[in-house]
């Protein structure tokens, strides 16, 4: 028994099933008269909100796409671009996800009729075929009734039905592109071919490249003011913050901005007291130079300043969320939330006497994350 193909058979089949299923309908009207003038201008609101839907899913693709992402400095040129990236990004997804919602509610309130029915709960058991062909007409009916259901079974599909077939194809095909495209580039990339790229998010602005020597340098008021560190110039039982600085960024204000302003850049060099038990690891071993060890600034909680030390029992606090990290043990975690070390970055002393960084950090820098071993 077919219960889809003809519009008056599924009618029928519709109030047969109702009665036999002791569905009592007390209200089942349309909303706006059938033709009406209103009727068409609610079908043509629903229209363009679908529309609207994969226009601006469209757009967010594009934005996600086309965009300028790659941070820029404030003050140089294209940075209310890359500053709006994110925001333009949010605005059409939303968009398109309100124009939806709107659709939805509106095809609901404009276009369906208003029906209320009553209906003795079914004994348990199998269906009837009569049972099942009902059932179907009644699906059949309600997607008829939402502008969906193939051309043989509903007869002549809706406009509605094909804008919303158009907007969430559209919307759909959008969401998978800005899903997909963060598979385009591993920024985890180390050992393919973007290994001697410094974009990678294992790479920091320590890592050494062209055989040049990375100096330990500290901050100032001004970026280009180079003040290198030497093993004199940290007391035994105090802490400095240090910074990448390359020969050949001096005199590069954007260069040399970059490296005091970059995320994972920022270090602490310790000068332990002589007397610390420091319990070495071979793994890491020739990472210190006597008493100075080098780490990362950023806590492995949330990425917070890891700014203070307590020198009586050599550990390194973070002040947001009071992690601790024990020196004498190469920056484990020993209380707080921070769940793996400090990475720590090899340093050495030339012949000039100034600290340089013999590498990158030993692991990638920040919060933890679950691709990362605790070691
Ligand atoms: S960010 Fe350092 S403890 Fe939370």
């Amino acid at each position: 028994m077919d219960g889809g193909a003809d519009p008056d058979r599924r009618a029928e089949l519709l109030r047969r099933g109702a009665e036999m299923d002791g569905v009592e309908l007390v209200e089942y009207e349309p909303r706006q008269p059938p033709g009406s003038k209103r009727e068409a201008r609610s079908r043509r609101l629903v229209i363009v909100l679908w529309l609207l839907a994969g226009v601006f899913g469209v757009v967010a693709a594009g934005v996600f796409v086309f965009w300028p992402w790659r941070y820029v400095f404030p003050g140089e040129e294209g940075h209310l671009l890359y500053v709006l990236y994110t925001p333009l990004l949010g605005l059409f997804l939303g968009l398109a996800v309100a124009a939806v919602s709107v659709a939805l509610i509106l095809h609901v309130k404009l276009l369906l009729p208003k029906e209320t029915a009553v209906q003795e709960r079914h004994q348990p058991g199998a269906s009837t075929e009569e049972d099942r062909a009902t059932a179907t007409a009644t699906a059949m009916d309600t997607a008829a009734q939402v502008g969906l259901g193939s051309r043989r079974a509903v007869g002549r599909r809706s406009a509605v039905g094909k804008a919303m077939g158009l907007g969430a194809g559209v919307l759909g095909t959008s969401g998978a592109v800005i899903g997909l495209g963060g598979f385009v580039e591993n920024p985890w990339d180390a050992q393919g071919p973007r290994a001697d790229r410094m974009d990678t998010l294992w790479h920091s602005g320590w890592y050494p490249y062209n055989d040049e020597k990375v100096y330990l340098r500290t901050e100032t008021a001004d970026p280009e003011e180079v003040v290198l560190v030497r093993p004199g110039d940290v007391a035994p039982g105090s802490q400095i913050a240090v910074f990448p600085f390359r020969e050949s960024d001096r005199g590069n204000t954007k260069k040399l901005k970059e490296a005091l302003k970059r995320a994972d850049n920022p270090a602490t060099l310790y000068r332990l007291r002589p007397e610390a038990p420091v319990q070495h690891r071979p793994d890491r071993a020739g990472m210190n130079y006597g008493d100075y060890y080098a780490f990362s600034r950023v806590c492995t909680h949330l990425g917070c300043a890891v700014n203070l030390y307590e020198k009586q029992i050599n550990r390194a606090y973070c002040p947001c969320h009071q992690s601790q990290f024990d020196l004498n043990r190469h920056a484990v975690p020993t209380f707080g939330p921070a769940a793996r070390p400090l990475p720590q970055l090899p340093i050495a002393v030339d012949d000039e006497g100034f600290f340089h960084a013999l590498g990158d950090f030993t692991e990638p820098v920040g919060p933890s994350f679950w691709e990362l071993p605790s070691s």
